[in-house]
């Protein structure tokens, strides 16, 4: 036998090889499109630091959902910018919510297409935190986790009477899941599934988000309930715990600098894994392909492929009408 005695690129030759030997393809069932509903009348506004994402107000959200579902994606999360808040975040769980009325009105436009609710208060409250503040004196506050739990099952079970068919809770309270599973099945939602944002890390990546939705803390930052990104372990101890309490589909946030607790998740649980490639991920792949630097949908295309192949099932991305439209081009 001569050298080499290994032959890689045999399998590589031409397209139709490999694409017969390749492990992973992305496809649109791959894809959930996060989108911003706004309190108010007429209102598509692009967000200034992720170009191509809009704040919809509800009377224009007909449009948006259509292209959606047309580009064959099947499911979407919302998030709400209220045009109210206050110290709990009440109108996180007002009936009449922003997104509860979206939820109502996207399941009346289209059926079919799932609406994720995105189930937090920082967006809804004053201090912008995820959970009730409470001073301890010395200026110090705190964020109280057992009663932020209350607030967080009553805005899940007002989602799940809009007609939400998928509670993601994002707080990052311990004991959230088993919490709001509870308050699920006792209000009559027992078939209701929960996709918790098991792993949170506390990241810089979520800077264009906190603009887009209003929801930066006014003061300190989340690094008491949201996790520190020098750790993994402790990410097996946040997916175990959320799996024990009832979570039916784990999610690790955000993508790209954590892939390896994705492939850690997929290795040790059976659930279905998410992966919630955040806003920051998709500003830096705008900025620097408007500056002509990258080729965006190359880019793009490889990122989404990578999740999958670090064992994602499912990808939350800005990306997704825009990876939609690639993939019917056929790449
Ligand atoms: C808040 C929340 C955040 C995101 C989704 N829900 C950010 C945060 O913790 O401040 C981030 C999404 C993104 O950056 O795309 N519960
Ligand atoms: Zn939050």
């Amino acid at each position: 036998m001569s050298y080499p005695v290994h032959r890689h690129r045999r399998l590589r030759n031409t397209s139709a090889l490999r694409s017969v030997v390749r492990e992973h393809r992305l496809t649109v069932q791959d894809l959930i499109y996060p989108i911003f509903v706004t309190a108010g009348e007429g209102i598509q506004h692009e967000i200034p630091s992720m170009p191509g994402v809009y704040h919809f107000s509800l009377d224009r959200l007909e449009q948006e959902i259509k292209e959606v579902t047309e580009l064959g994606i099947e499911a979407v999360l919302l998030f709400g910018v209220p045009d109210h808040k206050d110290e709990i975040g009440t109108s996180a769980f007002a009936a009449d919510g922003i997104v509860q009325q979206a939820t109502r009105k996207i399941k009346e436009l289209a059926p079919d297409c799932l609406v994720i609710a995105d189930t937090c208060l920082c967006q809804y409250t004053t201090h912008g935190h995820c959970g009730v503040v409470e001073s301890c004196g010395h200026g110090h506050a705190i964020i109280v986790n057992d009663a932020s739990l209350d607030l967080l099952v009553k805005t899940a079970v007002s989602q799940a009477e809009a007609g939400a068919d998928i509670i993601a809770p994002s707080n990052m309270m311990d004991g959230f899941v088993h919490a709001i599973r509870e308050g699920l099945d006792q209000a009559g939602y027992a078939h209701i599934p929960i996709m918790s944002y098991a792993v949170k890390y506390a990241s810089a990546y979520y800077g264009p988000f906190r603009d887009a939705a209003h929801s930066a803390p006014q003061f300190g930052d989340r690094k008491t309930y949201q996790m520190d990104p020098a750790n993994s372990r402790e990410a097996m101890r946040e997916a175990r715990s959320d799996a024990e309490e009832g979570a039916d589909i784990l999610m690790v946030k955000p993508g790209l600098s954590y892939m390896d607790v994705v492939r850690q998740l997929r290795d040790e649980f059976d659930l279905p894994i998410a992966v919630y490639n955040v806003s920051a991920e998709y500003s830096m792949v705008k900025a620097a392909a408007e500056k002509g630097w990258i080729q965006e949908e190359a880019i793009v295309m490889e990122t989404l492929l990578s999740f999958k192949r670090a064992g994602a099932d499912l990808i939350l991305t800005y990306h997704a009408k825009d990876a939609a439209r690639w993939l019917q081009t056929g790449r």
